[in-house]
């Protein structure tokens, strides 16, 4: 194997040569010999233009150096905590242009990002919400659609198909927390709105775009899974039972779905730094009497990493996915959640 000339740098970097590198080995051992630690980002990425390599490279050295190199971090005296601070902050240099992508409840949170990442990448976006003020500021065309009501998950996909012009890849994003409560005193009402917003919604969506994807000749579809698809999360059954529900759903149709040429796989995402996770510890420490910096301790120590996970780590495994690159990925449910052993 050829390593001559692979510089983080790039200058004499070989197109050719790049595309041997095609396992994990090789990888490591270029990155080893040459102490090109950057050296796998253009062979994960895929770029094949000699320009986008370089940049690529440049790019992905600056953005692993902060993220493995700890040393640098310090404990952040406002937020009082220093986890905040890993993760991915900007999309994988995938080339997405002329896809058609759509996003449901993709005007706030790791939706948004999904929706900007795929738009960064050249893609074109098409996104649904119930938050009419976020949907006009979001950015992207979309429609207001409720994921809980079957009607409108069809109307919303159809919507998409007509706008987009077609599609290739569905991103079935939309979910609620739902009740935090013994299963005993979870309501009929809460139980079903959990159940219908995040697992029946994806049905329902994912039966819609099928014809349309089949018609394209192939495509991808990625569910939103989460780290609660695969522990018990006492208090939060239905999310639980739905979360889990979607890698049964997820696995079952990439089988029927293979064939055609349609991939279809679960992130599982695990603790995603924003708002949503803040307000959950701060409701926790409260409840436990404790701080929000023990509580937010408690939360990263549930991680091998002992760090959160960003909305942009979520968004790049969907353009990963999403890609030619997760060309050979299908029926998987994929944890990004800084190897989570459990849920506290
Ligand atoms: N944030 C996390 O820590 C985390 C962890 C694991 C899994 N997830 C999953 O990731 C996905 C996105 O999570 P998030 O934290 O960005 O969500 P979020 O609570 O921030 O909500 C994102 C968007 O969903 C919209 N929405 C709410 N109900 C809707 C409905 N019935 N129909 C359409 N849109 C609706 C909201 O208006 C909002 O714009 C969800 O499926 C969630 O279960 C999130």
């Amino acid at each position: 194997m050829k390593l001559t000339g692979l510089g983080w740098r790039g200058s004499r970097t070989s197109v050719t040569t790049i595309p041997r590198l095609t396992r994990v080995a090789d990888i490591g051992v270029a990155a080893r010999d040459h102490d090109l630690h950057a050296v796998a980002a253009p062979v994960l990425t895929g770029m094949t233009d000699q320009r986008n390599i370089s940049r690529t490279v440049r790019h992905d050295h600056a953005l692993a150096s902060r993220c493995i190199r700890r040393d640098h971090i310090k404990p952040d005296a406002e937020k009082g905590n220093r986890h905040m601070m890993t993760g991915a902050n900007t999309p994988l240099p995938v080339d997405l242009t002329g896809y058609k992508v759509a996003i449901s409840a993709g005007a706030n949170g790791i939706g948004k990002v999904i929706a900007d990442s795929f738009a960064y990448c050249g893609a074109t976006i098409f996104v649904s919400d119930v938050d009419t003020a976020a949907l006009d500021r979001c950015g992207h065309p979309g429609m207001i659609a409720d994921a809980g009501d079957p009607a409108q998950c069809e109307a919303f996909v159809d919507a998409a198909i007509g706008h987009l012009g077609g599609l290739d890849v569905l991103v079935n994003n939309a979910g609620i927390a739902g009740p935090t409560a013994l299963t005993e005193h979870v309501t009929p009402e809460e139980l079903d709105a959990t159940l219908r917003i995040d697992l029946a919604s994806m049905f329902h969506m994912a039966r819609r775009a099928i014809p349309a994807l089949r018609a394209n000749g192939g495509g991808a579809i990625v569910n939103l899974s989460s780290a609660a698809g695969r522990f018990g999360f006492a208090l939060r059954a239905p999310y639980a039972a739905a979360k889990w529900g979607v890698i049964g759903f997820t696995k079952s149709l990439s089988i029927e779905l293979g064939p055609d040429g349609i991939r279809v796989n679960a992130i599982l995402p695990g603790p995603v730094d924003g708002p949503r996770i803040r307000a959950v510890i701060a409701a926790k420490a409260q409840a436990a009497a404790i701080s929000v910096n023990e509580m937010t301790e408690r939360t990263v120590a549930t991680t091998s990493l002992k760090c959160f996970v960003t909305q942009q780590d979520i968004a790049n495994m969907a353009l990963y996915l999403a890609s030619p690159f997760g060309g050979t990925i299908s029926g998987q449910a994929i944890g990004v959640d800084a190897d989570m052993q459990s849920t506290m």
